[in-house]
């Protein structure tokens, strides 16, 4: 089974960006413990902070991938074309967010992914991932 994740931007500073809100620890690293969990799925990460890369790495998996894990960062409660990209590809895609962004800031209650997607996970930490990684599994 081929898995991708995708970080948008700022999520590249994960351990170091507000530690109280998305935690200590860096994506790489739990990004190994997750490869090591699952070793039969290839699981292929990218992170990029332009919207474009992101648009064109959607439609470079989306139509080969098994699943898509997303975590767009705030270009989830802002872009069109983003959303239009989840809406193009044949590939499942699961919306993910570390914090509960139903509980944060009144601009985050707004995804214009969450419609196009498979389903959102929220407010769970870096642990969200796996729990999209067993959905696509289960
Ligand atoms: C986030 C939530 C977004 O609102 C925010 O802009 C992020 C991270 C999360 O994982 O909780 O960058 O997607």
């Amino acid at each position: 089974m081929k898995l991708a994740i995708i970080n948008g931007p700022n999520l590249n500073l994960l351990g170091t960006r507000e530690k109280d809100i998305y935690g200590n620890r860096g994506f790489t690293e739990y990004l190994e413990e997750l490869k090591s969990k699952y070793t039969k799925i290839e699981l292929f990460y990218f992170q990029s902070n332009i919207e474009g890369e992101i648009i064109n790495k959607l439609h470079e998996l989306g139509f080969t991938y098994d699943g898509i894990i997303l975590n767009a960062g705030a270009y989830t409660h802002t872009s069109i074309a983003l959303a239009d990209a989840v809406a193009a590809i044949k590939t499942p895609v699961i919306e993910v967010h570390i914090s509960n962004v139903f509980a944060r800031e009144d601009y985050r209650h707004v995804s214009y992914l969450g419609a196009k997607c498979r389903g959102s996970i929220s407010g769970f930490g870096l642990k969200g991932y796996e729990m999209a990684i067993h959905s696509f599994i289960s």
